[in-house]
């Protein structure tokens, strides 16, 4: 695809579900920023600060509307990534407000260690919810009364959803429980699960979503009265007492997103993620098409091939394995000898991967749209050199 002109022919980059490749419009718009309006936002009144605040206040909309959400019931803010978002929020709600947390037993160390911190820290129980292998969840096996569920949307081992998604949240908040999605790796190619969802809040990372490095949060406004302010600074107030203050959120509805965006943001690369948005909702089928039948390919080769444990059920751009009698590390070192860069190890899910189902270390690929056909052609010939 001509938006990721910048790779050569030798480079193959199978490791997007880590960081997508930005396409050169959203490189065109970071630099846009660094070299004709570089400025603060939220607080200048020169030229280049209002065109920052404009292009700002787009994405905030974008990504709403991306997610068919209405800004009546959501908010987004910007952070770190979706890590800080997680953390962002557990580590604020106050003292009391749940009886136990939830996760999963799939999940990411970004929920699974964070939920595990809040458990400690509020000295509530946490229990595990076990995933079936389609990655949904029998909500009739659980009590969510009162509890904190945070969970993935799509999983980072081998893109398997939150299928029931929708039934989990019904089910969650008829329980009287609050639920957080974990959608880091949902948004860039299966935006649609999470479409018109009720989910209390979602966070995600742009640069998941061939987008700059950067953490979005989409948080419902009635959310807010669960949280005790414990990470604040510029940027979050409209006055300061001597030993009290007035949050901006609290002040106007339309400021609502400053709750978490303490200190100067990310201005360019807020800016750069409206413009991957953009370029998402934009992307012609034919690409979608393309895209479809490389990883398809590539998974249909790699099922097929006796040797090869799959994890991957079904087809998707992350499939993660390893090869009977062949270490996964070296592996990856001789795939790098090709120019093909995959992921090795238990990419951050330690607790499933090793600790339930006692797997070697494993090989990630995980395509974007970047991909060629000639990248499938190249990783299948040296597979089948490796395999002998
Ligand atoms: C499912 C999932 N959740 C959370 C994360 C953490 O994302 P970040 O490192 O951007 O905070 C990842 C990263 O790979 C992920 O795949």
């Amino acid at each position: 695809m001509q938006d990721f002109d910048f790779l050569t022919e030798k480079d193959i980059y199978f490791d997007s579900a880590c960081q997508s490749l930005r396409p050169r419009p959203v490189i065109d718009a970071l630099n846009r920023y660094y070299t004709e309006h570089n400025s603060c936002g939220e607080r200048v009144k020169y030229a280049w600060g209002r065109k920052t605040d404009n292009l700002v206040e787009e994405t905030r909309d974008r990504m709403l509307k991306y997610l068919k959400l209405k800004s009546r019931d959501y908010f987004v803010s910007f952070t770190l990534n979706t890590t800080y978002g997680i953390n962002l929020l557990l580590n604020q709600f106050k003292a009391g407000e749940f009886d136990k947390v939830m996760t999963s037993d799939i999940e990411h160390n970004s929920p699974f260690l964070a939920t595990m911190a809040f458990a400690r820290r509020q000295d509530i129980p946490r229990e595990i919810i076990v995933r079936n292998d389609d990655g949904s969840i029998n909500v009739d096996d659980y009590d969510f009364s009162n509890a904190l569920v945070v969970v993935n949307a799509a999983s980072n081992i081998d893109g398997r959803k939150l299928l029931n998604i929708k039934e989990v949240i019904k089910t969650v908040h008829a329980a009287g429980g609050t639920i957080i999605i974990d959608a880091a790796q949902a948004l860039a190619h299966s935006a649609e699960i999470l479409q018109k969802t009720e989910a209390d809040a979602i966070c995600t990372s742009a640069h998941k979503m061939y987008g700059p490095s950067l953490g979005v949060m989409i948080v419902r406004r009635d959310l807010l009265g669960k949280f005790e302010p414990n990470f604040i600074g510029g940027g979050m107030v409209d006055d300061v007492f001597e030993d009290h203050f007035a949050l901006s959120a609290d002040g106007n509805p339309d400021h609502v997103y400053t709750r978490f965006e303490s200190g100067l943001q990310a201005w360019g690369e807020i800016i750069a993620f409206g413009e991957a948005l953009k370029w998402l909702e934009k992307l012609p089928k034919s690409a979608k098409k393309d895209f479809e039948r490389n990883y398809t390919r590539l998974f249909e080769y790699l099922d097929s091939q006796p040797r090869i444990h799959l994890i991957n059920r079904e087809a998707n751009p992350t499939m993660s394995f390893y090869i009977e009698g062949l270490d996964s590390h070296l592996v990856g070192g001789a795939l790098s000898d090709e120019g093909i860069m995959a992921r090795t190890g238990y990419f951050c899910v330690h607790y499933y991967l090793d600790h339930v189902k006692h797997y070697p270390p494993l090989i990630r690929f995980s395509l974007g749209y970047h991909v060629r056909e000639s990248d499938i052609d190249k990783a299948i010939e040296t597979l089948e050199r490796m395999l002998g």
